[in-house]
């Protein structure tokens, strides 16, 4: 009993949610619903998007007048001279996604806004920084989250400029880009050498070779990860699976699927790798916000499942778990005024994570900056480029649930 007390006790000093005030946000996201990147072999479905883009071409300036041509350009995919036959790109995000987004945009609205009072009621971009890989997907998913978080003022005006970072794809350091880093491609390529994965395969040799009889491919264009995709795809549009898939089948490529991506991200030092530069991103933003050195209050990083999944890996949280379209990732700083101590909180699609080594949800700012500060890699260029695998497959075999 006075164990019990005293533990209560310990969580009542420690968090105290009444006097603790939301300093700095940062929101990690996957793009909405999209299109498939890689189309099953046979073209026998069509794809029709409704929803495109428009652009014009603008100066470097966010805060001088644009071009102002008063005139956009709209963005119209000629019919069956894609990869996929009808009208849309591979991967482009659909209206399903860009209601995700929008859907999300207006639940921050709704807590950051008006419940917390955090965020102001109109854009500031002193205190919003936007942030997105370079590909129509992410940036449209963007678009479609701040149209929620903040409806815009005018119709039929272009008026209103949100600047959004962004960093030429193959540069990008917010998702696993074996580009950038190809010891990620590396160590992905020994895991699939690897005996425990090759027996994996084995097991599951029945399933592959039904597979290459439907689709009429030899075993080595047989990629459950992309099967998947394109099968996710259509039941997300109530497109029917190609003759021969069944709902059973369907269901043990998505399995399958899913055990490939969690193994290729329990491999701790792929995860690190992958997202450690992200990482060390979002700890500085919140060293600059506790340093008084920085004013932002609200940093969204829109990217893609291989950034998400490798984040909550690298903090030891994933599930293993599929990433679904839209999951997201909020980081909270919060200060306690009355312990004068910094704390944060994780949450993954809106719930909180408790970190390993953390008390609560509330993890203690000195204890997430340490853990932080291990996942980013040091020498990550030198390390990148690095071939030696003499710690190969050390810390591959965690628990896949
Ligand atoms: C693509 O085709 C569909 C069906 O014909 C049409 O409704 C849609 O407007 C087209 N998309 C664009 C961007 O023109
Ligand atoms: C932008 O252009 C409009 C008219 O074209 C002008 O009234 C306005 O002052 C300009 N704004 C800036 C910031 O230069
Ligand atoms: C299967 O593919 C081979 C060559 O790739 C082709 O010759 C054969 O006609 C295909 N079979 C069917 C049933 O489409
Ligand atoms: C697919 O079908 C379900 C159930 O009939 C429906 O709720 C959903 O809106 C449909 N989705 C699309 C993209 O048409
Ligand atoms: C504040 O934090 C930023 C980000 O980590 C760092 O670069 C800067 O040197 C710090 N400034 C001071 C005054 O501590
Ligand atoms: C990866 O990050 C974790 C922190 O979660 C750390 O413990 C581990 O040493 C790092 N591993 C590698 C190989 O970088």
């Amino acid at each position: 009993m006075k164990v019990e007390i005293i533990i209560l006790l310990g969580i009542f000093l420690s968090f105290n949610l009444a006097t603790k005030e939301l300093q700095l946000l940062q929101v990690l996201t996957r793009h909405g619903d999209r299109t498939p990147i890689f189309p099953l072999p046979s073209k026998t479905v069509s794809w029709y998007c409704k929803l495109t883009d428009e652009t014009y071409p603008t100066t470097s300036s966010m805060n001088q007048n644009t071009t102002k041509l008063n005139r956009i350009h709209k963005r119209i995919y000629i019919e069956d001279r894609e990869l996929l036959a009808g009208n849309c790109s591979a991967g482009q995000l659909t209206s399903i996604g860009a209601q995700q987004h929008y859907q999300m945009g207006l639940q921050f609205r709704q807590t950051y806004i008006k419940n917390m009072k955090f965020l102001p009621d109109q854009f500031d971009s002193n205190l919003i920084w936007i942030r997105s890989t370079d590909i129509p997907r992410t940036r449209d998913s963007v678009q479609n989250n701040f149209r929620g978080l903040y409806p815009p003022q005018t119709s039929l005006s272009y008026d209103e400029v949100f600047p959004l970072y962004t960093v030429d794809f193959d540069f990008d350091w917010i998702y696993a880009n074996s580009v950038l880093c190809p010891r990620i491609g590396f160590l992905a390529q020994n895991l699939f050498r690897s005996s425990e994965w090759i027996n994996h395969m084995t097991q599951i040799q029945t399933l592959t070779e039904e597979l290459m009889e439907i689709f009429n491919v030899s075993e080595s264009e047989i990629s459950y990860i992309w099967i998947n995709d394109d099968l996710t795809c259509r039941k997300a549009h109530n497109i029917s699976f190609p003759d021969g898939v069944t709902t059973e089948i369907a269901e043990q490529v998505h399995d399958e699927a899913q055990w490939e991506l969690a193994a290729i991200y329990a491999y701790q030092e792929v995860a690190n790798l992958s997202i450690g530069l992200l990482v060390r991103d979002m700890i500085q933003a919140m060293e600059a916000s506790i340093n008084k050195t920085s004013e932002l209050k609200y940093l969204f990083y829109s990217a893609h499942d291989s950034s998400v999944a490798p984040f909550l890996q690298a903090y030891n949280v994933y599930d293993g778990i599929i990433i679904a379209y839209a999951g997201h990732i909020v980081l909270e700083l919060y200060y306690d005024e009355d312990v004068q101590k910094y704390y944060v909180q994780m949450i993954y699609n809106g719930n909180p994570l408790q970190i390993p080594g953390c008390d609560s949800t509330y993890c203690d700012f000195d204890f997430f900056q340490s853990v932080s500060y291990q996942i980013i890699p040091q020498n990550y260029e030198a390390l990148c480029h690095s071939t030696s695998n003499e710690d190969f497959l050390d810390d591959f075999f965690w628990n896949l649930n």
